[in-house]
């Protein structure tokens, strides 16, 4: 059974998402450099390559499953923050975004009765918990330590 059109045309818009999700990361990654934060700008590095895996985990699935694949442009992408704090309140809101993208897009798998997305998605709706986990502790460990806990956030992230 091939990807229905629906599901494929789902696909190529969780692949943007995921794009989209790498390009923001490596803007904030770049804002840290730019503040010499290279703890925070390490961490969002990794980031923004996992969120290319994840473009690359659904597109080879896609293709495998006979979906037509598109690669299409990305939007741009934010470049100012007001503070360490926003730039990762802002990961933590948008992975909960994302979080609900897969999930409708796991609606859709099962509303068009493809047991073998479904399967395959499970991988990201656990993925997501971890995200938006990640993302949450370090939002935690701002509020608690405020400014002045900058220089050991930094230094902590920078060992992912
Ligand atoms: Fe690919 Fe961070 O969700």
């Amino acid at each position: 059974m091939e990807l229905t059109k629906k599901l494929s045309d789902a696909f190529n818009a969780q692949i943007q998402a995921e794009m989209w999700s790498s390009n923001l990361y490596l803007s904030m990654a770049v804002h840290f450099m730019d503040q010499g934060l290279d703890g925070c700008a390490h961490w969002m590095k990794k980031q923004a390559a996992e969120e290319l895996e994840h473009a690359h985990k659904l597109i080879d699935y896609a293709v495998q499953r006979g979906g037509k694949v598109q690669v299409s442009a990305i939007d741009a992408v934010p470049t100012e923050w007001a503070s360490p704090l926003a730039v990762f309140e802002h990961v933590y809101k948008h992975e909960k975004h994302v979080s609900e993208l897969i999930d409708k897009l796991m609606d859709l798998a099962v509303a068009e009765g493809d047991k073998a997305t479904q399967d395959f998605l499970w991988w990201f709706v656990r993925e997501q918990v971890e995200e938006e986990d990640s993302a949450k502790k370090i939002v935690d460990k701002f509020n608690i330590f405020g400014v002045h806990g900058l220089v050991c956030i930094d230094k902590e992230l920078g060992k992912r």
